[in-house]
């Protein structure tokens, strides 16, 4: 992704005191001392399709399911002038700061101040999460599913093959945070949409790699990566793994580049791009969450409220395919986008992550 660059300042380093009189601390009093911080602002994906699909209204009630950097929130609320309330879910704890931070900036300058409810939580909570916010039902609702920038490339959870990294790869960056049916997957329900089961421990990428048996990993990458070379990827781990623990993302990366025929070692896309995104999937029970979040998310709207999801990849995009046309069935309102809107080119040039991105919008009638 082409990375907007933000430059923020930091500073009040403290100096030791040298205990050289009464007026010695003047001259070694702790000083600004402004260092230039960069760090990635996630770039919001389809941003002027979002405005124009949700449809908002000043005084309206919003629901950001995916917060992250605050992007597309951040932009509704400027459009309308910061007349309106907004509540933001993530599951990561940094995603809501950083977006916090960004709304302080950002609304600065507004004569009317948004209003911000911070929900960290999984949007699989949707109606619980935000009955207990005391937010009835809402006029327009956002997914912007998968990672942010920050997530990939600095947060230091393992999710890019790219950096030396624990392997962690999950969302929320507390272990306490519960991840229910994160072996759907695996469990008796073999279908991609996930099975639902009950697990409530935040496990890591590590955990599956070093702990799981065989079948269960080529299971995950063949489902949630649907890699053509699962069986191998996943002898190799288990051959490799017998001698030592696998710990990293580099070391996890170099064994699937080996697994593969030499052929697929050197092609336009890395060998461990699909098993890479399985066990994100897998850990973070995407699937599962977004199949069980949707209904409730259609019950939250009001009538001609707008229902946005932009999806990244084709097991998301169907199941949002999927779950639009039953709702439309069920008489719940009408699709939108016959057709998913993707990227322009120019937008794809600026942020290759938009890439693979598809919007659909549902409007409800009922
Ligand atoms: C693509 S980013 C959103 C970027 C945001 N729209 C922006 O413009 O800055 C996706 C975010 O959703 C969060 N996320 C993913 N799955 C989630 C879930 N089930 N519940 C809550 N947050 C989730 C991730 O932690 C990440 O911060």
């Amino acid at each position: 992704m082409t990375k907007r660059k933000t430059s923020k300042s930091k500073g009040g380093k403290k100096s030791k005191s040298n205990g050289r009189g009464s007026n010695s601390w003047k001259k070694n009093r702790p000083r600004k001392e402004f260092v230039k911080v960069e760090f990635t602002r996630h770039i919001p994906v389809l941003l002027q399709s979002v405005l124009e699909q949700l449809d908002l209204k000043k005084g309206q009630v919003f629901v950001d399911c995916n917060l992250g950097d605050g992007g597309h929130s951040e932009e509704i609320a400027k459009v309308l002038e910061g007349d309106i309330t907004i509540a933001g879910f993530d599951l990561d704890q940094d995603a809501i700061a950083r977006a916090s931070a960004n709304f302080e900036i950002a609304f600065k300058d507004l004569k009317n101040k948004p209003n911000i409810i911070f929900v960290n939580d999984n949007f699989r909570n949707l109606t619980k999460a935000l009955n207990d916010k005391g937010i009835g039902q809402a006029d327009a609702i956002l997914y912007d599913l998968g990672l942010s920038s920050y997530e990939l490339e600095e947060s230091g959870r393992g999710f890019s093959f790219k950096k030396d990294e624990p392997l962690i790869m999950t969302f929320s960056n507390s272990r306490d945070m519960q991840v229910e049916g994160a072996r759907g997957a695996i469990g008796g329900d073999e279908s991609v949409d996930g099975g639902g089961s009950s697990a409530s421990v935040q496990f890591t990428a590590e955990d599956i790699i070093n702990d799981w048996d065989e079948e269960n990993i080529k299971t995950i990458i063949e489902s949630y990566g649907e890699d053509k070379f699962a069986y191998k990827i996943a002898k190799a781990i288990v051959k490799a793994r017998a001698e030592e623990r696998i710990k990293t993302t580099s070391r996890l990366a170099e064994i699937i580049k080996m697994a593969v025929p030499s052929f697929a070692r050197f092609g336009k896309t890395h060998p461990a791009t699909k098993t890479f995104q399985a066990l994100r999937i897998a850990i973070n029970d995407e699937l599962s969450a977004l199949n069980e979040t949707l209904p409730q998310a259609i019950d939250k709207l009001n009538h001609d409220g707008r229902l946005v999801v932009i999806s990244y990849h084709s097991l998301e995009d169907r199941i949002v395919k999927n779950m639009f046309k039953k709702f439309e069935e069920e008489g719940k309102g009408k699709i939108l986008t016959k057709r998913p809107i993707v990227p322009t080119e120019d937008e794809t040039d600026e942020n290759p992550r938009a890439r693979s991105a598809k919007l659909r919008v549902f409007k409800k009638s009922a």
